[in-house]
């Protein structure tokens, strides 16, 4: 009976607490905090190789044939990793590497979203937060297929080395075109490729594995130097088991099937030594050590808790936060939730092979480490919010916010781009936060502090 009761009462709060404003978006309250538990990871990796793969390797596995490439587009000299050979030609953000059948092909690589422009400068593991995804890739990815098929035969090695790219291309694409500037889709991206691939070898297969929903979901793109902390990875910590598996995951748009995937993955032990070594950049102004240092026992009473210890006796708790406390938008928690991807990698070849990767929804959010955090504005998983100072104080948060798109336009006050305030969702640059998914409310945890504490609190944050 009290078990009846109880059960009751939760479903209850459930509903009662369910978003209502779109369907499926819901909040659990039976829960406040998750403990991440750490799971085995693999050691003795190189760092230097790592990076090195990072930017050389084949683990996009298949691509547009570079003979073909060269012709097509106009030299863009590799300015920012000055690599050799043939990669001195392409930008920093796509690799020339050897298809498995020894074809020459270009593919983009990790730093095309993992790669961020601070007041000029690239960083790598920062977040691209300029990328654009609102144009459809559709007629792209027919142009390509129409172009490489009319230079080469389906015999033709070159055809071989890009006909894997092209299917996924082709069944992602109209997928990914997302509603917000800076949003990242590369969840859908996932999710539209790995419905194509076959769960046991991962070929190629027409024919989808599951049903996808109508909404293309998007995110802003976290920085990697916080991988080492963390025991679960994504912003809703979904990433469980071996990280070298869980990191391949782009690899889904072009690797031919599982023997490619596993040479490819056996690299990722080295990208994880190199993930481990990445350090953030250093604040680069002044900072008020005093108001720092009173902002520290601010932090450490209101914050600590769930973003961890800095300094010299550092720590981090790994908890994930119930959409019912963190009351963020939550929307993305929901469809990762829901996804069909789930079911799929979890009887994949991705878990079904040691090391173990594997899905674990919950509807929440990690309480992520705040290394580096004054350069990776926007903030909150959807990019909603332009500065610290406004999420410190939700009063501040503006529903429309419009960057000029320039790399330099930063506030190294406020800790975030500096940004006009339309009163309509107009420009090239603005963000709408009463699109679907990407609100800004929530993460209230500022509001309760007084001014002076919320100024002491952002002078603490530059030096972490
Ligand atoms: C198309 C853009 C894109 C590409 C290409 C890409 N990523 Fe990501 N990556 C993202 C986005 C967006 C997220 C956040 C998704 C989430 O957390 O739900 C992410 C998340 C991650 C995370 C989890 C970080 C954390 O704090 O939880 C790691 C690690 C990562 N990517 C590594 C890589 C590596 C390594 C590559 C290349 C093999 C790569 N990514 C390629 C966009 C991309
Ligand atoms: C109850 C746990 C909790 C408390 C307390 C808390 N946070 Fe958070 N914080 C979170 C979670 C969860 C997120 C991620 C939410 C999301 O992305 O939707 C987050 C996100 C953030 C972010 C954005 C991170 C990013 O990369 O976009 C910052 C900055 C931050 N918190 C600072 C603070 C500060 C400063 C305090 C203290 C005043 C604080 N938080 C208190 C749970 C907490």
């Amino acid at each position: 009976m009290r078990k009846i009761l109880i059960f009751t009462l939760m479903a209850t709060l459930i509903a009662c607490n369910a978003y209502r404003e779109l369907p499926g978006a819901r909040v659990d309250s039976s829960w406040k905090v998750k403990r991440l538990p750490a799971s085995e990871q693999q050691e003795g990796g190189d760092p230097t190789a790592g990076l090195n793969y990072l930017i050389y390797g084949d683990y996009i596995g298949s691509g547009v044939p570079y003979d073909f490439f060269k012709k097509k587009m106009s030299n863009q000299p590799d300015t920012v990793l000055r690599r050799e050979g043939d990669n001195a030609n392409v930008g920093y953000s796509a690799t020339v590497f050897a298809a498995p059948n020894g074809v020459k092909v270009v593919n983009g690589n990790c730093f095309t979203c993992h790669a961020g422009k601070l007041n000029g400068e690239v960083i790598l593991g920062l977040g691209n937060s300029f990328s654009d995804y609102r144009k459809s890739l559709t007629p792209m990815a027919k142009m390509m297929r129409l172009g490489v098929g009319l230079k080469y035969k389906k015999e033709d090695e070159e055809w071989i080395a890009f006909e894997d790219f092209s299917n996924y291309f082709r069944e992602m694409a109209p997928y990914i075109q997302t509603n917000q500037p800076g949003a990242n889709p590369a969840f859908r991206l996932a999710e539209a490729c790995m419905n194509h691939r076959n769960p046991a070898d991962l070929t190629y297969r027409e024919a989808p594995n599951y049903e996808l929903m109508d909404y293309t979901i998007a995110t802003d793109v976290p920085p990697l130097w916080n991988v080492k902390k963390k025991n679960a990875l994504y912003y809703n910590g979904i990433g469980r088991g071996d990280f070298t598996k869980l990191l391949f995951q782009a690899s889904v748009l072009g690797i031919p099937d599982s023997t490619a995937a596993r040479q490819a993955i056996n690299h990722f032990k080295d990208v994880v030594a190199w993930l481990k070594e990445l350090e953030p950049p250093f604040y680069p102004g002044p900072v008020d050590e005093q108001l720092a240092a009173r902002g520290e026992t601010v932090f450490n009473e209101h914050c600590s808790g769930c973003h961890g210890a800095y300094g010299n006796e550092e720590s981090y708790p790994n908890k994930l936060i119930s959409l019912a406390v963190v009351k963020t938008d939550p929307l993305y928690a929901n469809y990762a939730f829901n996804s069909g991807i789930v079911k799929w990698y979890n009887s994949s070849w991705f878990a079904n092979t040691e090391p173990r990767a594997y899905f674990e929804p919950n509807l929440g959010y990690v309480a992520p480490p705040l290394d580096g955090i004054w350069a990776s504005a926007p903030y909150l998983h959807n990019g909603s919010v332009p500065t610290i100072e406004a999420l410190l104080d939700s009063s501040q948060r503006p529903t429309y916010w419009s960057r000029s798109g320039r790399s330099d336009d930063y506030n190294y006050q406020k800790l975030g781009w500096n940004y006009r305030t339309p009163e309509k969702p107009e420009g090239e640059w603005t963000f709408d936060t009463t699109v679907p998914g990407y609100s800004n409310k929530g993460h209230y945890f500022g509001d309760k502090l007084s001014d002076e504490e919320r100024k002491a609190v952002i002078e603490y944050l530059k030096t972490l």
